[in-house]
């Protein structure tokens, strides 16, 4: 039998073996979990095998996803520019579009200047790497999303990570540290699965007595904190303070992409070191057209935003009276802790039963022992839809 055979009984590596019997994998088969394919959508409806679902897990928080106007924005610079920029933005992907949208987002959160790329991810991982290298320190909370740990072990810096949210800890942990090395503190705004506020006052006083940069990711506090949605920084007033934000364009502007913002220095430092800048193709025209449009939504119609937090204020409400634990999120973006995996699973069933479609996470997505339902809350969601995501969290709540 020749060695490249496709034949049962032809060569298996070793690795090949490992990858085919993993139990996380095999589950995921056995139970059909997550990669759901939904076959249809309007709005924040989903079909899948003919039944609509309610979708409770989208990060769509303004609701302008399927809003006409973003949609036919970016239909038009499809049709203007074409389907894609076709190279990175140091050689031949710049276009003029990238350049604006750069702009508005820049004066948007206060900064000097901005970088956008084509996923939020890209930004994050960018953001978390390209400042600081071999010799320097990243001090971070342990629960920033796996965009910011993949960046920050690239940098090849020492890590030096605090318990979640807590400034005490990083002061214990500044405490051993050399201070004559370059220092840079990586937090998020809003933490995505756990809806928890950055206590950012606290984190820009200890960096200023302990010469820290601070590099905040905001994917899913932009459009949902401060005035506009401008960011959590806005919110607390501390946007001089915060060197580096980075964010998504998949949360609160209707699209794909991510940005950074800071001073332009420090972005231009930024697109001559940054490996995800120079080596990877620049957004596409419509993934960009559908952000700008929705940012200058945002800009124009606080309505979404009151009706995030009117619905979101609503929800958290009803969970507490329903005594489920939603690890004390303070935002539109709700877990729901029901008590281990299995129990998630039936939860997730139950919540279809009842016509609504939300996440199932386990680790290592989330810490050991924190598997959950996370759910998100959008301004698109009518008190009809809030009164049907109620009955389903209701209907599964008994069944735990
Ligand atoms: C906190 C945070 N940062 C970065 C990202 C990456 O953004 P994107 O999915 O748009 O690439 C996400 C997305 O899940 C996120 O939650």
């Amino acid at each position: 039998m020749p060695f490249f055979s496709k034949n049962k009984g032809g060569f298996e590596s070793s690795l090949k073996k490992r990858i085919v019997a993993d139990d996380i994998t095999r589950l995921r088969l056995k139970y059909d979990l997550w990669y759901q394919s939904f076959d249809r959508q309007e709005g924040n409806k989903v079909w899948l095998d003919d039944r609509e679902l309610l979708m409770l897990s989208s990060n769509d928080y303004l609701g302008l996803a399927y809003d006409p106007r973003v949609r036919e924005a970016a239909r038009d610079a499809l049709m203007e520019w074409g389907t894609s920029s076709t190279g990175s933005r140091i050689s031949n992907g710049s276009r003029r579009y990238h350049a604006e949208l750069e702009e508005q987002l820049a004066e948007f959160l206060g900064k000097e200047a901005c970088h956008i790329h084509s996923a939020g991810y890209l930004s994050c991982l960018a953001s978390a790497s390209a400042f600081v290298g071999k010799g320097d320190v990243i001090l971070v909370d342990r629960n920033v999303h796996s965009s910011l740990w993949d960046g920050i072990r690239l940098s090849m810096a020492s890590i030096e990570r605090f318990f979640h949210n807590d400034p005490e800890d990083l002061q214990n942990v500044l405490s051993y540290v050399d201070a004559h090395r370059k220092k840079m503190l990586v937090v998020e705004g809003v933490y995505s699965m756990e809806g928890h506020l950055s206590p950012l006052p606290k984190w820009v006083k200890i960096a200023s007595e302990h010469d820290c940069f601070i590099l905040l990711d905001d994917a899913h506090g932009f459009g949902v904190m401060g005035e506009q949605g401008r960011g959590t920084a806005h919110h607390f007033g501390v946007e001089d303070h915060i060197d580096v934000i980075c964010g998504s364009f998949s949360k609160s502007l209707a699209s794909t992409g991510g940005f950074i913002a800071a001073d332009r220095s420090v972005i231009e430092y930024l697109r001559t070191y940054s490996k995800q800048t120079i080596f990877s193709a620049a957004l596409s025209p419509s993934q960009a057209a559908a952000a700008a449009k929705a940012l200058e939504i945002q800009r124009q119609e606080p309505e979404h935003l009151r009706r995030l937090w009117k619905n979101t204020r609503r929800y958290l409400d009803f969970l507490e009276n329903l005594k489920l634990d939603y690890w004390q999120s303070q935002t539109p973006a709700v877990p729901i802790l029901v008590g281990g995996k299995e129990k998630a699973y039936f939860f997730q069933k139950r919540l279809m039963e009842k016509g609504v479609y939300a996440n199932l996470v386990l680790p290592p997505a989330v810490p050991p022992g924190k598997d959950l339902i996370r759910t998100a809350i959008s301004a698109s969601f009518t008190a009809e839809d809030m009164d049907r995501i109620e009955d389903a969290i209701a209907h599964a709540a008994k069944g735990r």
